[in-house]
């Protein structure tokens, strides 16, 4: 078992990592609110798995539990399943001292945290991940969100839970592409800021070597992503470091309309664009982007992604780190060191089209 703490002054919590956390997720929670009625949010993938038991936990540690279940997916991190939450908690009685628990991936503990941070102004809210990638990326650090036809998480809060649990048991029901999806997350946290991980990810050789290792892995992320959020919770300075691989990954996955790869596929075949992209401006990163490309071909993720000029405009517009003609892009030249570099946008394009 792992214990981390986000030190955010007045709004400190704890991270656990560890197996059997979800069946006895209550008397953890007991202790972090005074909450007397929680709704668990879930979806449709992940009620039958563990709905009952976190419920029975909840219940046990004296809890009043209600739940709710939405259509797996990210086609429902909208505005209109974000209307079934609040009136769901509205018809099950939830008052201002009661709480939320995300019970899923990122997409359950993006909408479930909004509904959170924004039902009657903000009641508690517990991060119960249940996917690599929300273990070591959105379950902590408090950004929350719902999407609009227009993009990706455009209307949301930084809403930080007052506890994060994330057994490592529900990763054995993954399966092999969605592990590897968040493994690109992971790799990313080797690259931006921890070279004795990224050598421990070399070790393992692959997803068959991550058995044993999981939960320092795990921890390993969270410790960098809870000191990156400690210093710029509001992500209007060093925090932008998480996004390396990012812009241009959301360019990938924006080009193939969400549907062909995932996150951290287009992470991955990101991170390493970027290298080339740096090698272009004369920075040495050969050796480097060939022992990232090894990493990834261990975890099945893809090098490079074809995409066409336009989808990289088109994402690049829409990037969160841009600001009229400016763009700040993440670039690492030695392993476990990024550097935000500000560059015009045209720039970008053109070192995209050589
Ligand atoms: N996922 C990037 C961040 O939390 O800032």
């Amino acid at each position: 078992m792992e214990r981390l703490t986000v030190e955010l002054p007045g709004r400190m919590y704890e991270i656990h990592i560890g197996s059997g956390l979800l069946a006895r997720c209550g008397p953890l929670i007991r202790a972090v609110t005074a909450a007397e009625r929680l709704a668990v949010v879930t979806d449709s993938n992940i009620a039958p798995l563990y709905l009952a038991q976190v419920e029975e936990s909840l219940r046990a540690a004296g809890f009043s539990a209600c739940s709710v279940v939405f259509p797996a997916g990210e086609q429902s991190k909208n505005i209109h399943t974000l209307n079934l939450l609040y009136e769901r908690f509205a018809e099950e009685g939830l008052t201002r001292g009661d709480g939320v628990v995300a019970l899923g991936g990122g997409v359950t503990g993006d909408l479930a945290g909004f509904a959170a941070a924004t039902m009657f102004r903000g009641i508690d809210l517990i991060q119960l991940p249940t996917t690599l990638l929300a273990q070591v990326d959105s379950s902590v650090g408090g950004k929350t969100a719902i999407d609009l036809p227009q993009g990706k998480n455009l209307v949301g809060a930084f809403y930080q839970p007052k506890l994060v649990l994330a057994d490592t048991d529900a990763l054995k029901t993954l399966n092999r592409r969605v592990l590897c999806d968040g493994m690109a997350e992971v790799i990313k946290y080797g690259m931006i800021a921890d070279t004795a991980l990224f050598a421990l990810l070399e070790g393992t050789g692959g997803p068959a070597g991550l058995e044993g290792r999981i939960e320092q892995i795990i921890a390993a992320c969270c410790a960098i992503k809870c000191a990156v959020v400690t210093e710029d919770e509001r992500d209007t300075g060093r925090r932008a470091i998480l996004n390396f691989g990012h812009t241009l990954g959301h360019a990938y996955e924006l080009a193939y309309h969400y549907e062909t790869y995932t996150h951290g596929e287009g992470v991955a075949a990101g991170m390493v664009k970027m290298l080339e992209l740096e090698q272009k401006k004369g920075r040495d990163t050969a050796a480097l982007g060939e022992r990232l490309r090894a990493l990834l071909r261990a975890f099945s993720l893809p090098e490079a992604i074809p995409c066409a000029m336009e989808a990289y405009r088109a994402a690049i517009g829409l990037d969160k780190k841009a600001k009229g003609g400016r763009i700040s892009v993440i670039e690492v030249e030695r392993l476990g060191e990024a550097e935000i570099v500000p560059m015009d946008k045209e720039a970008l394009f053109a070192l995209l089209e050589e």
